[in-house]
């Protein structure tokens, strides 16, 4: 097996063949003058399992996966995986309004032309595996989350919204504490409706652990809603940190305590490596 890292996801790739004792193959990816994107593998891969990872956030990222996987079959690789350490496009998963694209199975398509079984981390809803054409399996980043919080004295684990419940059970089965949900209504991309509840918080540390943080809304209004009910520290957890626009502050202005996400999407949050998720079902599939 060969491990090849796009730019998008350097970190989990070397993580990988660190990991897996695999070499990480030499590639050069570079801008032409006009932002036309270059790769090439500078390594022999012919009649080799290549491990392709990257992430498809932002565009330019998807763009970069499509040109590598051509070139590894080009190159006469035996078998080629993709790891899709986040998979952008997942949340538009059916068309909500006639006229709209299936986002997720578009992408899904095109990923699955060159590719002999896809693997990603978290996807927003399961049944997106569905669209890709080739074999493909999700991961959780639970257990390395929970992992990282039982450090932090967690007494509750909080799930911002019922589809988020799983995970947040999962965590609290892992830390041995308390979980709990909120009920949550998206109006629309920017606007969500957290209904009041009765939450057990007082004086405790709470952890909301949720898939992706985008704008923020989501948690921020968690946030208060948890200091209202007299919180003492809040978390704030997820495996995709999107932080688009001014999610940080939101964030910050809302009164968390940290903000910890994976390497999925790097960023100067990515506090929890990915990597060993992903390994444990390479292994399982592959050894
Ligand atoms: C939605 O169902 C997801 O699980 C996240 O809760 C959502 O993507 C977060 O978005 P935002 O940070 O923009 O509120």
């Amino acid at each position: 097996m060969y491990v090849i890292g796009g730019t998008a996801s350097e970190t989990v790739a070397n993580d990988l063949s660190k990991q897996l004792k695999v070499p990480l193959v030499k590639t050069i990816s570079k801008r032409f003058p006009d932002d036309e994107l270059y790769v090439r593998i500078l390594e022999d891969i012919s009649g080799e399992h290549v491990v392709i990872v990257q992430t498809t956030y932002p565009d330019k990222s998807i763009i970069e996966l499509f040109l590598f996987q051509d070139a590894v079959k080009e190159a006469g690789a035996k078998k080629i995986t993709v790891v899709i350490p986040y998979f952008g496009y997942a949340r538009q998963d059916t068309k909500f309004k006639d006229g709209e694209p299936i986002s997720a199975k578009a992408m899904a398509k095109l990923i699955s032309q060159n590719a002999d079984e896809v693997i990603t981390v978290d996807p927003h809803k399961e049944h997106i595996l569905d669209f890709f054409t080739v074999p493909s399996f999700s991961c959780s980043a639970v257990f390395e989350l929970a992992n990282y919080l039982k450090e932090k004295k967690i007494d509750m684990i909080l799930a911002p919204d019922k589809g988020a419940l799983n995970r947040a059970k999962k965590a609290a089965e892992i830390i041995d504490c308390d979980f709990d949900y909120m009920e949550k209504t998206r109006i629309d991309g920017e606007t969500i409706e957290i209904k009041p509840k009765n939450l057990d918080a007082q004086n405790k540390n709470v952890a909301i652990i949720d898939d992706i943080v985008s704008t923020g809304g989501t948690m921020a209004k968690s946030i208060k809603e948890l200091k209202k009910f007299g919180a003492n520290k809040v978390f704030v957890a997820c495996t995709h940190g999107l932080f688009a626009g001014e999610a940080i502050k939101k964030l910050a202005n809302a009164g968390t305590d940290e903000i910890i996400s994976t390497d999925t999407i790097t960023s100067d949050y990515s506090k929890v490596k990915i990597a060993p998720a992903i390994a444990e079902i390479l292994a399982k599939k592959h050894r």
